[in-house]
Formats: C-alpha cells, sequence, structure tokens
C-alpha cells in the first residue's frame, strides 16, 4: 500500500509486454467459443484425438509413478529417441545437442532467450504465426519483417506463395541478429526449396547472422508426384535459377538419406554444420496428434547447450517426465499414424481447395493457393481490408470460425487462414456455410 502510494501510478508491465499485440485469432475465438453452433477452423489443431498407443504409454508411466522432475535437458531415453529420429531425416546427430522442452513455443522462447539481446534486429519470413513474431519483441528486440510473395495462378497452374529470395538477403543486413524462419509455413503452407536454404546458409555464415529454424511441420508436407525431381542444383549459381522452381522434396547433394519411408520438408539440419549458429524448434503436437501433450525439443550447437541448461532450469526445468515417455514411443512408433495422418490431410487440402475455388465462391473473389505443407489454406479475399471483421461476421452470421490473416503480420491483412486437419464431412459443413455466406450478400454486407 505505502509502495503503491509513493509511486502514485498503477502496478504496470513492462513496456515491452504491453506493446505485444494481442492474438487476433483469440479475438475472433472468443467470439464464438463454447458456441455448439459454431464449426471452428480457427485453430491450428487436429480433430482427432492422439492415437491409443501413445496415451497408453503416458499411462503406464503414471501408474509405474513416474511424477517426479527429470534431468532439464530431458530424460536420456527420449533425447537418444529424437538424436535417432533427426538422424533418421537429416543428418548424424548426437543427444548432447537435443534438449526436451515443454511444448514447441517453449522451445522458441528458450532459443530466443539464447540469442535475442535488447536492442537486437530480428529478421523474419512472413506471414508468420504470430508467437514467432511476438517472441523476439517480449525480449526487447526489434522484428523486420520479409514478405512471401502470393504467385497468381496461370495456364493451369494453381497460385502458390513464394519466397522472394533476394530480398531476404538484402534485409539480412551485416550486424542483424537472427532471422527466424518457419518451413513448412503456418500460415501460408509455403515451403522453403533445398537451393534456397544453402544460399542463406552461406549469407548467414557470412555474417555471423543465427537461424532459428521452427521445424514443426517438417513432416506434413505434401510432394506433388508431377513434380518430384531427382537432382539438387550442384552450384549457388544453378541453386539461385532453380530456386521457385524446385520441388519439395528435392534434397541437399550432402543430405543423409533418410531412413524413413515418408517425406520431410528440406530443413536446414540437411545442411548446416554442427558449429553453425543454426538452431531448430521442433514439437510433437502437429506430427503425432498431441497438442495437448506440450512436448517439443531443440537442436542446438554443443557450445550452447550449457547456457541453454539454465535457461530450461529458470523457465520450466524439464517437461513432466510420463509425458515424455509417450514421446520416446511416438518418435519410435509413430510412422505409421503419421502415414494416416498424411493421407488424411493431403484428402482434406484438396477437398477444401477445390470447394473454395469452385464456381460461387470463385465469384466472391476468393483468391486459393495451394498450400505445399502444413495443415492451413491462407486464401485472399478480392478487396477485403477488414479480415478481422469479416471473420466476425462469419462467426456471428454463418456459424463458421476462420482466422484473420492480419493476426500473422500487416502482410496477411486481406487473407484469411483455414486450418483443413479435419474430416472431409466437417470441411464440408463449413464450405456450406462459407457459400450461404456469399449468397446472402456477407462478403459485402458489412453489418
Ligand atoms: C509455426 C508453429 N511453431 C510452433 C508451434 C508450437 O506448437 P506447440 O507449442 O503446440 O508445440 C505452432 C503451433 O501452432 C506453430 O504453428
Amino acid at each position: 500500500m505505502l509502495l503503491n502510494d509513493s509511486f502514485g501510478s498503477a502496478p504496470l508491465a513492462r513496456q515491452a509486454v504491453q506493446d505485444l499485440g494481442a492474438s487476433r485469432i483469440r479475438e475472433v475465438a472468443n467470439a464464438g467459443m463454447g458456441n455448439p453452433d459454431v464449426l471452428a477452423f480457427w485453430f491450428g489443431e487436429p480433430d482427432e484425438v492422439t492415437p491409443e498407443f501413445i496415451r497408453e504409454a503416458a499411462s503406464l508411466a503414471l501408474s509405474r509413478g513416474d511424477t517426479f522432475y527429470t534431468q532439464n535437458f530431458g530424460i536420456p531415453a527420449l533425447r537418444e529417441a529424437i538424436a535417432a529420429y533427426s538422424t533418421g531425416l537429416h543428418q548424424p546427430l548426437g543427444a548432447d545437442r537435443v534438449a526436451v522442452t515443454s511444448s514447441g513455443v517453449s522451445a522458441l522462447m528458450l532459443l530466443a532467450q539464447l540469442i535475442v539481446n535488447p536492442g537486437d534486429r530480428v529478421v523474419a519470413v512472413t506471414p508468420l504465426w504470430p508467437n514467432l513474431l511476438e517472441i523476439p519483441r517480449i525480449l526487447g528486440g526489434h522484428v523486420e519483417q520479409v514478405s512471401l510473395q502470393l504467385r497468381s495462378a496461370d495456364s493451369g497452374h494453381p497460385a502458390v506463395w513464394e519466397l522472394d529470395l533476394q530480398r531476404l538477403l538484402d534485409a539480412l543486413t551485416p550486424g542483424t541478429k537472427a532471422l527466424f524462419i518457419n518451413s513448412p509455413n503456418n500460415p501460408t503452407g509455403w515451403v522453403i526449396t533445398a537451393a534456397q536454404q544453402q544460399i542463406l546458409l552461406a549469407h548467414c555464415r557470412k555474417h555471423g547472422i543465427w537461424i532459428l529454424s521452427d521445424d514443426v511441420y517438417e513432416r506434413l508436407v505434401y510432394p506433388d508426384p508431377d513434380t518430384v525431381a531427382e537432382a539438387a542444383p550442384a552450384s549457388a549459381h544453378e541453386a539461385a535459377t532453380a530456386q521457385q522452381s524446385e520441388p519439395v522434396v528435392n534434397r541437399d547433394r550432402r543430405r543423409a538419406a533418410t531412413t524413413r519411408a515418408l517425406p520431410c520438408a528440406p530443413s536446414f539440419l540437411d545442411i548446416a554444420d554442427a558449429q553453425d549458429r543454426l538452431v531448430s524448434a521442433n514439437s510433437f503436437s502437429k506430427t503425432w496428434l498431441m497438442t495437448g501433450w506440450r512436448l517439443g525439443w531443440v537442436i542446438a550447437p554443443a557450445a550452447v547447450m550449457p547456457d541453454l541448461g539454465k535457461l530450461l532450469e529458470y523457465n520450466t526445468s524439464c517437461a513432466p517426465g510420463f509425458v515424455q515417455q509417450a514421446g520416446i514411443v511416438a518418435l519410435e512408433q509413430g510412422e505409421e499414424v503419421l502415414g494416416h495422418t498424411l493421407l488424411r490431410y493431403r484428402a482434406a487440402r484438396d477437398f477444401l481447395f477445390d470447394s473454395l475455388n469452385a464456381a460461387p465462391l470463385r465469384e466472391a473473389g476468393l483468391v486459393v493457393p495451394r498450400p505445399l505443407g502444413a495443415m492451413y489454406l491462407f486464401f485472399g479475399v478480392t478487396g477485403e481490408h477488414d479480415t478481422l471483421g469479416l471473420c466476425k461476421r462469419l462467426v456471428s452470421k454463418a456459424g463458421l470460425g476462420l482466422a484473420p490473416g492480419s493476426a500473422f503480420g500487416p502482410q496477411g491483412e486481406g487473407y484469411i487462414r483455414w486450418c483443413f486437419a479435419n474430416s472431409i464431412d466437417r470441411l464440408a459443413a463449413g464450405v456450406e456455410r462459407l457459400n450461404g455466406f456469399f449468397a446472402e450478400g456477407g462478403f459485402t454486407d458489412k453489418n
């Protein structure tokens, strides 16, 4: 009381925290959450429960009494399992470079705490999941955004999101602390090519820039069988010319052959050396339908691991032991589930893509790119500059819950994100509501 009186003002959070943007996805969701009449596709979450064998592993661990603190870096068996999994997808990796985290978002926060100083300049490729833009700001970093571009549909090819690599290289000036990059990308489904990664890695090496790679969707890719090519470009020049056309499944030549039958997106982990300034964040949430478990991991250079250990101690100390046990089972036995998920999501993506491209909605001015990865369609609404308002009207008038593009940075304005990790029936019901909304003039009627 005395203290408050002597300061004479209300107790407030730090300025950087006050300045954070509130989530616009939440703003829309708050308008309809809990209402059984609303069909919600606003969050990035599958409509299926975690597979039974993973749930059983956790139950078993709990009934064994696995209720104690674990090592900061995670239990050795899980670190080993992650190292083996990553080695199977990318290059050989030792468990000493792996840290288990309590979710993917916690992995990102820890990594940002590890590298971002107040005042540091961070470059992020956008549109981007809002957490990745706000995390460096919490730490006092300045985020500069380089926007992906939408290439419109031409001669039978659907519209796609693309990176203007030169613009990104120009933004990564000497003195920049870090590049924050998420591929496959939430919300656009854009997937970086191996050739672009090579050029970026070389550039960042030259200028001592960290790469923070958010790899949580690396297994959710839908390579187009027609565009699979065998050879990756050999030189930077070849790579530069091939960068826009190279298919999603191309691999850098140095990449260890994957020991897994299912695909994986090109990764900086395929090409980086152990001592490069590269940190990767990953999660169990999307690949094995484990959003509510809050389990993720980090791969980092050995030199920073002792400092990362301190941050783990002061953030969460460790992930729950019984959850970590479930993680081991997911990594070691989860490929079949992933195979099922990929078939389901590909069919869902194709259904939604075709439905939004069909006559009535095309007439409403929807511009629908086809995502190559992740689990979202990020489509444009021609002439719309207030997608937050539009998404609120969709909730109140059509009972349809979608995420406004402006939640993903200013470049996302004019777009809407639809999570397609859902059954076709559910998606079809959503499309019907969108068609009804259009038929009743909802796109133009702002009331
Ligand atoms: C791009 C991206 N990174 C990280 C995460 C974090 O996932 P989680 O915290 O559930 O592990 C998400 C979740 O939506 C995401 O979309």
